[in-house]
């Protein structure tokens, strides 16, 4: 029976109240919108009782799984001592969660200031770059997502994204380095990375030639897993030293362990940023915002601020409790393993199906690039639709993004185990044989 025909009057109510009390401009996926009921490591259930195996977790933010009950247990316990009483009275979750960062951060990162969202966490960096520098530049990078706000839809940089009314004044944006669509139609390694150069051209050229900061995420997540190449991030730091800025790492997606072996996805580019920004999976699910830096830069703030959800004690105990999660279950190492091992599978479908033109990403962060065709590589976002609604059908829960909406981001709990795995890879060979376009 299909999706359609087994809805339940149960979820049209809800579909039907989501449009009806709902802004518009928040969308749902799939025709038939999937009403979500519960939830449980790997998998979640709709309202109907059908059964999902979740490769996306909540758009990479269950990190250790649905309701982990190592997490929220804890979560539990700390609801019944003490939900908050915000950051004018110090508690014993925040400074733990907020030494534990410090333990697992590079660098001299050590001092966090917390925050209840990613958009908040990078609004945060770089009012904090402006007033440690006294610049106002900031350089981004095209194809990045960097939030909901006024200033981050700024920095954002794809159409759909930042529509009428997003001001970017002092934010300029670099070429991303996109290899599988070239901007300078070049081929790596040949190309010797000059999308790097890009950045110094445009400080020159964009800004005072004085930034405050570059901000960029270690993979484009938003963006459709655009994976730079290895030499990327450090010639690019170069440059923004060279131009006094400070070095923003967004790993609101590629933090806490979610590209494998390494805690931040930055780490894998050999750079130490001076501020990182984190949500998402930091906090297996509970709404968390962590912008994080040197003590020295933390100081250079100036006046007050404050986050009156930020850092409470309930979050906080998720957060600590998710870190410990994935320390104990070496849950680096595991989705670095896993992530090899969907990598070469995805790869073998790559094979089978024309329609993959690309495979990438890192970890458990995976993506697929579809295409028309695999030499114009004229994207296919209406066959990207068709691969959402067949696997639904077929069991999996997976993502979507890219400027054109063709790319399939796949994100599973980073403790998922081979079975998951292949059975995430029979539905997607079989449910890419049925698109028909
Ligand atoms: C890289 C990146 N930065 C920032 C954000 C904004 O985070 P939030 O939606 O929690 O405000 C997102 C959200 O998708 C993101 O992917």
């Amino acid at each position: 029976m299909t999706t359609q025909a087994k809805q339940t009057t149960r979820s049209a109510e809800i579909v039907r109240k989501h449009k009806e009390y709902l802004w518009p401009a928040v969308t749902n996926f799939y025709q038939q919108p999937l009403v979500a009921d519960h939830a449980s490591m790997q998998h979640v259930w709709d309202v109907e009782g059908r059964k999902y195996l979740d490769f996306f977790g909540g758009i990479l933010t269950i990190s250790v799984g649905h309701t982990n009950p190592k997490v929220t247990g804890r979560v539990k316990e700390q609801i019944d001592r003490l939900q908050h009483l915000s950051t004018l009275y110090p508690n014993e979750a925040i400074v733990a969660l907020a030494e534990k960062v410090a333990q697992i951060t590079p660098g001299a990162l050590q001092s966090s200031f917390f925050t209840n969202s990613g958009t908040e966490a990078n609004e945060a960096a770089v009012l904090l770059a402006r007033m440690a520098t006294g610049r106002y530049d900031v350089v981004g990078l095209r194809h990045a997502y960097s939030g909901s706000s006024a200033l981050t839809k700024g920095v954002t940089a794809q159409a759909p994204w930042r529509k009428s009314g997003v001001i970017s004044v002092g934010i300029s944006h670099a070429i991303s380095p996109y290899c599988y669509r070239c901007p300078l139609g070049l081929k790596y390694p040949d190309c010797e990375v000059a999308c790097a150069q890009d950045v110094e051209n445009l400080i020159q050229t964009g800004t005072s030639g004085a930034i405050a900061a570059f901000i960029a995420e270690p993979i484009q997540g938003v963006g459709g897993f655009i994976t730079p190449p290895p030499e990327y991030f450090k010639i690019v730091f170069r440059a923004v030293k060279k131009y006094g800025g400070l070095f923003i790492s967004d790993e609101v997606q590629t933090g806490f362990g979610r590209t494998g072996k390494k805690w931040f996805g930055i780490e894998h580019w050999e750079v130490t940023p001076d501020i990182m920004t984190c949500a998402k999976g930091m906090a297996n699910g509970a709404p968390i915002g962590a912008t994080i830096t040197t003590k020295e830069l933390a100081a250079s703030f100036q006046g007050l601020t404050i986050s009156t959800f930020g850092g409470n004690p309930v979050t906080s105990v998720a957060a600590r409790a998710t870190i410990e999660l994935i320390e104990e279950e070496k849950l680096l190492e595991n989705a670095d393993a896993m992530g090899r091992y969907f990598r070469g599978h995805l790869e073998e479908l790559q094979k089978k199906h024309a329609l993959i033109g690309d495979v990438r990403g890192k970890g458990l962060m995976q993506a697929l690039e579809l295409v028309k065709d695999r030499a114009t590589k004229e994207p296919a976002p209406e066959a990207t639709a068709q691969l959402l609604e067949r696997t639904r059908e077929n069991g999996l829960l997976i993502g979507k993004g890219g400027l054109a909406g063709n790319v399939i981001r796949l994100s599973p709990m980073l403790n998922i185990g081979k079975a998951d795995v292949d059975e995430a890879i029979r539905i997607l060979d079989k449910s890419l044989s049925e698109v028909r376009v």
